[in-house]
């Protein structure tokens, strides 16, 4: 049987997209390899947010392209956002390469390697999402907790990113056919589903009948009764409506935890951004969602070092982690995308002082956190198992609570996908201790 590998890059969105892409190469009759070297058939599936996301891609497809001198036989394809961005350029560039395939384009992948020649198939940004009805299923790496993906691609344009050049403009999977991968995986015993887009509350704007992300909430929940716990991501904070916290504190499986990506705590680099909130407007946004679901835990991304950015902006961005009280965050610094706004300002930040300006986000990050983490000790939390015992965490299990914390917990006989009552023990900036509680829930 032939045999593939797949590498991953960037969000949970391509993490989505490789399952899927897994699923219709064992539909093709291929096995999935665990290592690279042992696979017909090696596929990166990329990631261009950042540049050195990009590198790393190159310098594996090197690598790859070194086996195959070993192994004539070898196929290597590329797809994914990086796919999408340079095409055929990219086949030039690198002559080992048998494929390049943008985004939503992943089911065509096992098919598109009997052809030759091969040329770049890239989607065309308006193209609509794959209603995935009769697809094969995806290969999931958790069976506990899946991605589904709702929406895809953006109509926001924010100047830093790339991501509307690689995933197209904003359109939803329909309704029924999401319900129906949940009903599957109510099916299949999974205890936890992510919906999943790029910016997965402006879901059902391009439906007709037209429908919102809250009333999808609101479906899902229902037909999980309780069995599943429901997360998503990545909210744009313009799009949280008064009915989304109405929803969000409804809904039983929703989880008390909202990723809401705010880059910037000055209103100047908010503006050069172009995000279309203020710092203010984005605050009242958390209030009202602290307010409608008290113990809401919060987590975000952040860019330092924005063109133009001054220390005075960059100490508005800590000032906003003060007064938010995150329990985590993504920070990365500015790296210029090809084909975005910002890539041409004139006022670069100097590499030094983006990477000084990281580390106090970092270091403030972490002190909030284990602040925010520490007053849950003592406290008994819903948790999930989802690894067993690990050498890493020094043979424990481990499980999230419905705040999205990982806690580390010594492993009764556990079952992966229990839910368990477990007392924190001890905090840590970016997770807990704990220990079972007795009485599985
Ligand atoms: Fe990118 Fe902005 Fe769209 Fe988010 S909202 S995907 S940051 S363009
Ligand atoms: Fe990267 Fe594409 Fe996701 S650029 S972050 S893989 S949408």
């Amino acid at each position: 049987m032939p045999t593939f590998h797949i590498v991953t890059f960037g969000c949970q969105a391509n993490e989505a997209d490789s399952e899927r892409m897994a699923g219709a190469f064992v539909a093709a009759g291929y096995q999935h390899a665990t290592c690279p070297e042992e696979a017909d058939v090696i596929l990166l599936n990329t990631c261009s947010i950042r540049e050195k996301a990009e590198q790393k891609v190159y310098s594996l497809l090197g690598r790859y392209q070194g086996l195959k001198r070993e192994r004539p036989g070898l196929k290597i394809g590329l797809t994914g956002c990086l796919g999408q961005l340079e095409g055929a350029a990219l086949t030039r560039r690198f002559p080992g390469l048998d494929l390049v395939v943008g985004t939503g384009q992943m089911l065509k992948v096992p098919g598109l390697l009997q052809e030759r020649p091969l040329i770049p198939l890239t989607l065309r940004p308006t193209e609509p999402m794959p209603t995935y009805v009769g697809t094969p299923p995806p290969l999931r790496g958790s069976r506990v907790s899946a991605f589904v993906n709702i929406m895809e691609g953006c109509n926001y344009f924010c100047t830093f990113c790339v991501v509307p050049y690689t995933r197209g403009r904003e359109r939803s999977r329909p309704v029924a056919d999401v319900l129906a991968e949940v009903e599957d995986l109510l099916y299949r015993s999974y205890r936890e589903v992510t919906l999943l887009g790029q910016t997965v509350n402006a879901y059902g704007k391009s439906l007709r009948p037209r429908t919102t992300f809250a009333a999808l909430l609101r479906q899902v929940d229902a037909l999980a009764g309780g069995d599943l716990r429901i997360r998503f991501t990545s909210p744009h904070p313009r799009e949280v409506t008064p009915d989304l916290y109405a929803a969000m504190a409804e809904c039983r499986g929703v989880c008390e935890h909202a990723h809401l990506p705010v880059q910037s705590g000055s209103d100047r680099v908010l503006t050069r951004m172009r995000r279309l909130y203020t710092r203010a407007e984005y605050v009242e946004v958390v209030r009202r969602l602290r307010e409608a679901i008290p113990d809401v835990a919060l987590s975000t991304d952040l860019i330092v070092g924005f063109p133009g950015e001054t220390e005075e902006d960059h100490r508005a961005t800590l000032d906003l982690l003060r007064e938010v009280g995150y329990d985590s965050l993504f920070a990365f610094y500015y790296s210029p995308r090809p084909h975005t706004p910002a890539a041409e300002y004139p006022d670069q930040v100097l590499e030094p002082v983006k990477r000084q300006r990281l580390a106090e986000v970092f270091a403030l990050q972490a002190a909030i956190a284990l602040e925010k983490n520490r007053a849950r000790i003592g406290r008994v939390e819903e948790v999930l198992v989802e690894r067993g015992p690990s050498e890493k965490e020094g043979s424990l299990a481990s499980g999230r609570t419905r705040q999205n914390k990982w806690v580390h917990f010594p492993a009764d006989p556990l079952e992966i996908g229990a839910v368990i009552e477990a007392e924190i023990t001890e905090a840590y900036s970016y997770y807990l201790k704990g220990k079972c509680h007795h009485g599985h829930m």
